[in-house]
């Protein structure tokens, strides 16, 4: 699976990433700036929000009652294609583009 990151500046960084690990874990890992992961995946921070390209929304899974709650206080405004990015776990054929918001906390 690849994940396309695209910064607030536009910079964009395409990382190969493993199935089952979150697009949240893929950029920490590989250093991807612009997500900040504070909790470390429990749905606790709101610092991983990302704006998932519109088109690809449904492609994702559902967001849980928790998620959508945590997004009302992310640093930058929610949106539509906004996301959790610790919630969202790569699949196989995963080919995935978001854009980081220009701040997390
Ligand atoms: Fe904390 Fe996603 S890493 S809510």
């Amino acid at each position: 699976p690849t994940v396309h990151y695209t910064d607030a500046d536009g910079a964009v960084r395409d990382v190969e990433g493993n199935v089952g690990d979150s697009v949240m874990e893929t950029a920490v890992r590989n250093g991807v700036p612009g997500i900040v992961a504070e909790c470390g995946g429990s749905l606790s921070c709101a610092t991983c929000h990302v704006f998932v390209r519109e088109d690809q929304l449904d492609e994702l899974p559902e967001m849980s009652d928790m998620e959508d709650e945590m997004l009302y206080g992310t640093a930058v405004d929610r949106e539509d294609n906004s996301r959790l990015s610790c919630q969202l776990k790569l699949t196989d054929d995963m080919d995935l583009s978001v854009t980081t918001p220009e701040t997390q906390i």
